[in-house]
């Protein structure tokens, strides 16, 4: 179709009451095990920095792994993992984040990235957004220019990309569902 979002749309399986009854999840295994869907979020997801000098793309655990090294390949960067807590071996640099029900924390290897370098950030969704607002503390702490944040998918209702806009973070996301 010449709509890419419209395809990647109905490449998402979305799951009534999981994990808990009145949650919509938005499963995206199903993007990913599609070659052409998953091709073209990764194409999408990197469209407007053609060419442009991105010295590495920070994934962030678990599902932000598998479409983070696929864009780092797309743009000839390196590939860096933020983590949750204690599975990184060297010297971390670490930032509590709010879930539902409590805190966990996310941590990177302190000389991952170099002062200056350029980083886009990737991850599956963002919904509170309070991983990727950790996740971009985290990179700037360390003296990273965050050239953007990128998701496939967006949950406005819960306002994280609105949130990440206004600390000055340039926002891509493919496919949104609102008031769904
Ligand atoms: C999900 C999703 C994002 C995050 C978005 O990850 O993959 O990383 O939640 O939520 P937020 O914007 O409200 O912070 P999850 O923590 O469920 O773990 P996973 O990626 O390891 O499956
Ligand atoms: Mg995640």
């Amino acid at each position: 179709s010449s709509n890419p979002t419209a395809d990647l749309r109905a490449a998402i399986r979305s799951i009534p009451d999981y994990p808990r009854p009145g949650v919509m999840f938005r499963d995206i295994t199903t993007l990913l095990g599609n070659a052409r869907a998953f091709r073209r979020a990764v194409d999408e997801l990197v469209q407007p920095w053609p060419g442009a000098k991105i010295d590495k793309v920070a994934g962030i655990e678990a599902r932000g792994f598998i479409l983070g090294g696929a864009v780092a390949h797309q743009l000839s960067a390196g590939f860096v993992p933020i983590r949750k807590k204690g599975k990184l071996p060297r010297d971390t640099v670490s930032l509590p984040y709010s879930l539902e029900y409590g805190l966990d924390a996310i941590e990177m290897h302190r000389d991952a990235i170099d002062t200056g370098e350029r980083v886009i950030l990737v991850d599956d969704l963002i919904a509170t957004g309070g991983t990727a607002t950790a996740a971009v503390d985290l990179l700037r702490r360390i003296g990273a220019e965050v050239v953007a944040a990128v998701f496939v998918v967006d949950l406005p209702d819960l306002g994280g990309a609105e949130k990440l806009r206004a600390k000055g973070v340039t926002v891509r996301t493919l496919v949104s569902f609102e008031g769904e």
